[in-house]
């Protein structure tokens, strides 16, 4: 309708659009520089390296980290890895229909494997190890027939690894280390050629690759069975906030503890993990295994932008131990009961973070204060309880945190099930 009226009136207006539309036309880069351009406005911060991916370009060719095919210009290679690109994978990486290569490992991508991932048929090799990703793994992937390196480790996968992947007849190499996966690993197609160290760090996997018999009911060995998932924290009552740090305790417990001995070695990352924008995720997917890894390229980052979760030590030395690790899930037992983010801007103008606050509060011996009140069903002695362990968990000097083993056993005696005693104040492993 406006569009008609208009070319009654003004038809030489309309000509001159039409002008504009071709020459931009012209002009506009090609569908595959489109789709790297939405890759890279869902990055939220990097180390600069894709400041030269310009938008005028006729392709994305030269771009640092873009190879193409020499004839049809079409994208074949994204090859980003250690910049520091932070946010989610842009599904419009489905839409490079002639990639071969995807290379994006040790980075801190989060968010979900694209599904459109699938449509790149022609992929040969995807590299994503190294982030925060979580959610499943993509039963499109078996869409991938040409696709033979396959490393998704060390990230924060949770679900089941999907048997269409075992139909990729061409995959040589598959690696899904260290994440959450739960569940049969497919006995049927390729899976039956990987090893162990395929599928390590993964403690909820069965199957006869890692020698653990498959019993009925999948996935016993994951943390916790009330999901969070769907609530945000405001509306989590007690005992489903005391789930969630109960669930926390034991994970790191078990990593500092129970693993094999290299993990104790691994610098500890939560504070990526619980600082994503999005609740739910940090506190569903918890990433308990990537706080452990080492890699330096994180640190800066880290302490840049995660002030609210790190020990005092840490910020200093950039040297992560059990007990910063130790200290980082003081701060999220903070976060949770309070239902504030560590550096919530109330504590910000203060010029305080979460641990600051609470050192104020218990000055004036206030700390349950820091409780979220619409947190309904809180029983005193279990906060109590609670509280103490988080305080002794912030303390400033590491000698002075117990250690998670620690943690777990006064969880379980005294906060899960409270009963009036003083046992842990005397000692800390
Ligand atoms: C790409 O994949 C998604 C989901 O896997 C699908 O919905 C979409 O239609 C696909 N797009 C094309 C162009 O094939
Ligand atoms: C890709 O995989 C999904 C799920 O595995 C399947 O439903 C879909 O039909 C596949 N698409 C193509 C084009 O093969
Ligand atoms: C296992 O690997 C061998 C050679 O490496 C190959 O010939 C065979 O087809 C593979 N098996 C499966 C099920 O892919
Ligand atoms: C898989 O990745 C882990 C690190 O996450 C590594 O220790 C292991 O050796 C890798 N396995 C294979 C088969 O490459
Ligand atoms: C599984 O058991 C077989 C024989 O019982 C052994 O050769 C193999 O090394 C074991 N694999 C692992 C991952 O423990």
């Amino acid at each position: 309708m406006g569009i008609y009226l208009m070319k009654c009136k003004w038809p030489w207006l309309l000509n001159i659009l039409f002008i504009f539309i071709l020459t931009n036309r012209i002009r506009a880069i090609s569908p595959d520089g489109e789709a790297l351009l939405s890759f890279r406005i869902a990055i939220v911060s990097s180390d600069g390296v894709l400041s030269q991916w310009r938008p005028e370009d006729p392709d994305p060719c030269k771009w640092k980290g873009v190879a193409c095919d020499s004839k049809t210009k079409r994208v074949t290679t994204l090859s980003l890895t250690n910049h520091k690109l932070s946010g989610p994978v842009s599904p419009d990486l489905g839409k490079l229909e002639h990639l071969r290569l995807l290379i994006l490992h040790n980075n801190n991508f989060y968010g979900s494997i694209p599904s459109e991932l699938g449509n790149c048929t022609e992929l040969q090799g995807i590299y994503l190890q190294g982030n925060y990703l979580s959610g499943l793994i993509p039963s499109e992937l078996g869409n991938l027939s040409s696709l033979q390196n396959l490393d998704i480790s060390s990230n924060s996968l949770s679900g089941s690894i999907p048997p269409s992947i075992g139909k990729l007849d061409k995959l040589i190499t598959c690696n899904v280390s260290n994440n959450f996966l739960v569940g049969p690993i497919p006995s049927q197609g390729v899976f039956g050629n990987y090893t162990a160290s395929s599928f390590v760090g993964n403690r909820g996997l069965c199957g006869k690759q890692i020698n653990i018999t498959c019993k009925d009911d999948h996935g016993g060995a994951t943390t916790n069975s009330k999901s969070p998932t769907s609530e945000r924290s405001e509306q989590l009552d007690w005992e489903a906030r005391l789930n969630i740090i109960m669930g926390a305790a034991k994970g790191l417990a078990y990593l500092h503890h129970d693993c094999s001995p290299r993990i104790i070695h691994r610098d500890i990352k939560s504070s990526n993990i619980l600082l994503d924008s999005n609740l739910e995720a940090r506190v569903s997917d918890f990433g308990l295994a990537k706080l452990l890894e080492d890699e330096e390229s994180h640190i800066t980052t880290i302490v840049a932008g995660t002030f609210g979760y790190l020990a005092p030590e840490y910020m200093v030395s950039g040297r992560a131990t059990e007990k910063t690790d130790v200290y980082s899930f003081g701060v999220l037992v903070l976060e949770i009961l309070s239902g504030k983010r560590p550096t919530d801007a109330s504590f910000i103008e203060k010029g305080l973070n979460i641990v600051g606050w609470l050192n104020f509060l218990m000055i004036e011996n206030r700390q349950r204060e820091i409780v979220d009140p619409n947190c309904v069903g809180m029983q005193a002695e279990s906060l109590n309880a609670l509280l103490s362990v988080a305080i002794q968990c912030v303390s400033s000097s590491p000698e002075d945190r117990p250690t998670m083993h620690r943690v777990v056993q006064v969880l379980e005696s005294e906060v899960m099930t409270p009963c009036p005693s003083d046992f842990y104040d005397s000692n800390s492993d």
